[in-house]
C-alpha cells in the first residue's frame, strides 16, 4: 500500500471513530479508566491470567491506537510511562477529560500509526488493543512499531481472531458456524457500513513481522470463558461460538538485536512459520 491509501483508510475510520465515540465510547470510558484490573478482548480475560505484558514498571510505552486511552491509564498505574496515539480527535477529547476526572496524565498524540511522530528506538513497549492491529495496514504500523521499538523491545497486541472475520455477516450480527467469505478477502476489508479492517493470515502476519525484525514469542488464542456474557455493543461473537472457536489472537513480540529482560513466561508459537521463513527479509526498524 503507498501512503496516500493509507491515508485514505485512517479518513474512513476517523469518520467512523467519531460515530462509535458517541454512539458508545465516550460513555464507557469513565468505567473502563476506573476498572482495576487489565483484562484483554469482549470477554475480559484477565491479564494476570494471560501474563502477556510482563512488569511494565519504568518502561517506555507507545499505545498504538488508543481509542480513549483506557489501555494506557491502566499501564501508567502500574508504573509504566505511556504515550497514547490515537488517530481521532473525538476518542482523544475523551481520553483528555478522563486524564483530568482521574487525575493521571500522559501524552496523548493525535497521529496515523503508520506515520509515527515518535523517535526511533524510544519504546521499551508498543502495545495495540484492538487499535492499529486491526484498523491498519500491517505493513505500514508493524513497521512503525519496530522502528520506536529499542533493540529488545516488545510488542503485544490483540485483535479479532482471523477465523471470527470470516464468519460475522457483511451487513450485522454476530459470527455464525458457517464461512461467509475467503482468507484472502478479509486481509483488507472495507464493511459497507463501516471501516477498513486488517485480517492477514497467520503466516502473512508472522511474514511482516519477520520483515521488521520481530521474532514471535507467541500467539494466544482466546476463547469464552465460561459463564461470559455477550458484549453489550460489540457484536463481534456470541459466548456459545467463542467457547468454541477462537474469537481474538493475542500476539507478542520481541524486536531482534537486544537481551531479553526474562519478566514474562512464554508459550510456545501455536502456528507454524513456515510462510514466514520463506518471505523472511532484513528488517527496516
Ligand atoms: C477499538 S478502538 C481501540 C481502543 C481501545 N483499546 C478500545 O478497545 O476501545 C480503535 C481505535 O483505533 C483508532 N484508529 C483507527 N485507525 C487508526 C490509525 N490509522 N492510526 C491510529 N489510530 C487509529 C480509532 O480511532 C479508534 O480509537
Amino acid at each position: 500500500m503507498t501512503s496516500a491509501d493509507r491515508g485514505r483508510d485512517a479518513a474512513v475510520n476517523r469518520a467512523l471513530w467519531r460515530v462509535v465515540n458517541e454512539q458508545y465510547t465516550d460513555g464507557q470510558a469513565g468505567q473502563r479508566w476506573s476498572a482495576p484490573d487489565i483484562v484483554w478482548g469482549i470477554f475480559d480475560i484477565p491479564e494476570d491470567e494471560i501474563g502477556a505484558l510482563g512488569d511494565v514498571r519504568g518502561k517506555d510505552v507507545a499505545e498504538l491506537g488508543c481509542g480513549t486511552a483506557y489501555f494506557s491509564a491502566w499501564l501508567a498505574r502500574r508504573g509504566a510511562r505511556p504515550v497514547a496515539v490515537d488517530v481521532s480527535e473525538a476518542q482523544l477529547a475523551t481520553a483528555q477529560r478522563c486524564q483530568d476526572r482521574f487525575e493521571l496524565r500522559f501524552p496523548l498524540v493525535q497521529a496515523d500509526a503508520t506515520a509515527l511522530p515518535l523517535a526511533p528506538d524510544s519504546c521499551d513497549l508498543v502495545v495495540s488493543e484492538y487499535g492499529a492491529s486491526l484498523w491498519c495496514d500491517p505493513d505500514g504500523w508493524i513497521g512503525e512499531a519496530a522502528r520506536i521499538l529499542r533493540p529488545g523491545g516488545r510488542l503485544v497486541f490483540l485483535t479479532n481472531s482471523v477465523l471470527v472475520s470470516l464468519c460475522v455477516p457483511a451487513d450485522e450480527g454476530p459470527a455464525a458456524a458457517k464461512l461467509a467469505r475467503g482468507q484472502r478477502d478479509v486481509a483488507r476489508i472495507h464493511w459497507s457500513d463501516g471501516g477498513v479492517e486488517f485480517h492477514p493470515g497467520h503466516g502473512e502476519l508472522i511474514a511482516t513481522l519477520r520483515r521488521h525484525g520481530l521474532e514471535v514469542e507467541s500467539l494466544r488464542e482466546l476463547h469464552a470463558p465460561p459463564g461470559a456474557r455477550a458484549h453489550s455493543y460489540y457484536e463481534i461473537a456470541e459466548p456459545q461460538w467463542a467457547e468454541q472457536w477462537p474469537v481474538e489472537d493475542l500476539w507478542c513480540a520481541r524486536l531482534g538485536g537486544g537481551s531479553a529482560d526474562g519478566d514474562v513466561e512464554h508459550m510456545p508459537v501455536v502456528h507454524g512459520d513456515r510462510a514466514a521463513r520463506g518471505a523472511g527479509g532484513p528488517g527496516v526498524g
